[in-house]
């Protein structure tokens, strides 16, 4: 199965606009990134652009024609080049000059790349590029300012060394951040205004200074919702047990160590949210006594270790629930449907992920993931096997169908209904 990172790109036309600067050779891995994650990529280049980069590297890539030229006609089964930008669901142009920028804010349409400009009523996304001192002129900020206020999303230069030899803000942003523009651009932002906390990876349960007591989750799943939810527009506040992922963009972090800890974390937190996804993987025992120093193996032939049941999360907060909406995951090894509805019912559910964590290639540390939905109705929606990132949105798609029921039978309403 197919599929990348960003879901909302598949199936997309992603109108690629190139401009006359030394990042334009980036371009040609963005067409490529945008292809993998199954989008439809259109360019359309200055003739500055084509001086950096050749429109045939980006045909090639892009298995579609570069649009350059304001008189060319349009070839035979192809769109004119106005067809091309009413058509597009996303403009985004990287790099995005000086010139550009200027011309943009001015409405200067000179040729085809700012004619398409005034054309596109999708979202527009502009990543500038330039010299340092050309970046961070009054006239170039003036520009931006105005465009932003037309709705227009930047994503920022970063710092670095510059082609000219200079240090300062101007590079390109990189391709994960522009990347992550494009999908925020595109999702449905229908997660807007709730507030949701998702926990994430495994707990560690210590026994003395050196050693603790854990399990194989590494997050993925957990920080592949937590990143979807903020991608379409939700607050936020992802728990995290101890793993070796970089926080997910646009999401508030806060690590722990304890099942203790996690769990102290939510009931700090759990007033101001709406939803709560519980994906981390929380240890059930922990050493019922903890050693302040290294426990000696001198003179033992075995080690016995007693465990203490921890707090079961969900239920702390259960009493909290109110109209708030629970989402939890049952990891059993073999089928694990039947122990899924158990403990939904056990714990307040509104809904339940259920995986089989015994299979090579599904469940804890793989990339992708095969599970069932299930709800309090009796409804099952078997999920086949998976990237994480594509079931982290099929969850949320059926948290807030959920979501919606349930403030409609108490009628009431969300904004972006
Ligand atoms: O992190 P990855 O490597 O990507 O792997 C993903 C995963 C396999 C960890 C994930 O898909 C998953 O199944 N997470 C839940 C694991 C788990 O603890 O399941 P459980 O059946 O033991 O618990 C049921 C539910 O109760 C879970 O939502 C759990 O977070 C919650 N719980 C469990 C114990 C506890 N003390 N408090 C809780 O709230």
């Amino acid at each position: 199965m197919t599929g990348g990172k960003y879901p909302e790109m598949a199936g997309k036309r992603i109108l690629l606009g190139v401009t006359g600067g030394i990042g334009a050779y980036k371009a040609a891995e963005l067409v490529r990134a945008f292809v993998k994650e199954g989008a439809h990529v259109d360019v359309a280049m200055t003739r500055a652009a084509s001086r950096f980069i050749t429109p045939m590297t980006l045909e090639t890539l892009s298995r579609n024609p570069v649009a350059m030229d304001m008189f060319t006609p349009a070839s035979a089964g192809t769109i004119s080049h106005i067809e091309l930008a009413q058509a597009a669901d996303i403009f985004l142009v990287a790099p995005a000059t000086a010139n550009y920028l200027g011309k943009a804010a001015a409405g200067i349409a000179d040729d085809l790349l700012t004619t398409i400009s005034l054309v596109v009523r999708c979202p527009i996304v502009l990543a500038p590029a330039m010299n340092s001192k050309m970046w961070s002129h009054p006239a170039v900020g003036v520009n931006t300012d105005i465009l932003r206020s037309r709705g227009v999303s930047f994503v920022l230069p970063e710092e670095g060394e510059l082609a000219c030899g200079q240090e300062g803000p101007g590079r390109l942003a990189g391709l994960d951040r522009i990347m992550e523009s494009v999908a925020r651009n595109l999702s449905r932002g229908d997660l807007q205004g709730l507030g949701i906390i998702v926990t994430a990876g495994p707990t560690r349960e210590p026994l003395d200074p050196v050693r603790f007591i854990t399990n194989r989750s590494t997050g993925k799943m957990g920080y592949a919702i937590a990143e979807a939810a903020a991608r379409r527009g939700a607050r936020v506040h992802l728990v995290s047990g101890p793993v070796e992922l970089e926080a997910p963009r646009g999401a508030a972090i806060t690590r722990v160590g304890t099942a203790r800890e996690m769990l102290g974390e939510v009931q700090k937190t759990i007033d101001g949210a709406d939803w709560l996804i519980m994906a981390a993987a929380v240890a059930d025992f922990a050493p019922a006594h903890y050693s302040c120093t290294k426990i000696p193996k001198e003179g033992k032939k075995v080690l016995a270790v007693e465990f203490s049941p921890n707090p079961d999360i969900l239920l702390e907060v259960l009493p909290e629930k109110g109209e708030k909406l629970f989402v939890g995951f049952a990891a059993q090894t073999g089928d694990p449907v039947p122990e899924g509805k158990k403990k939904m019912a056990r714990k307040g559910l509104d809904l339940m992920v259920a995986n089989d964590v015994s299979r090579e290639g599904i469940g804890f540390g793989s990339d992708d993931n095969e599970a069932t939905l299930l709800d309090p109705s009796g409804r099952e929606e078997k999920m086949p096997t998976m990237p994480k990132t594509l079931m982290a949105d099929r969850i949320l798609d059926r948290a807030l169908e959920l979501w919606r029921e349930k403030r409609a039978s108490a009628g009431k309403k969300d904004p972006e209904e």
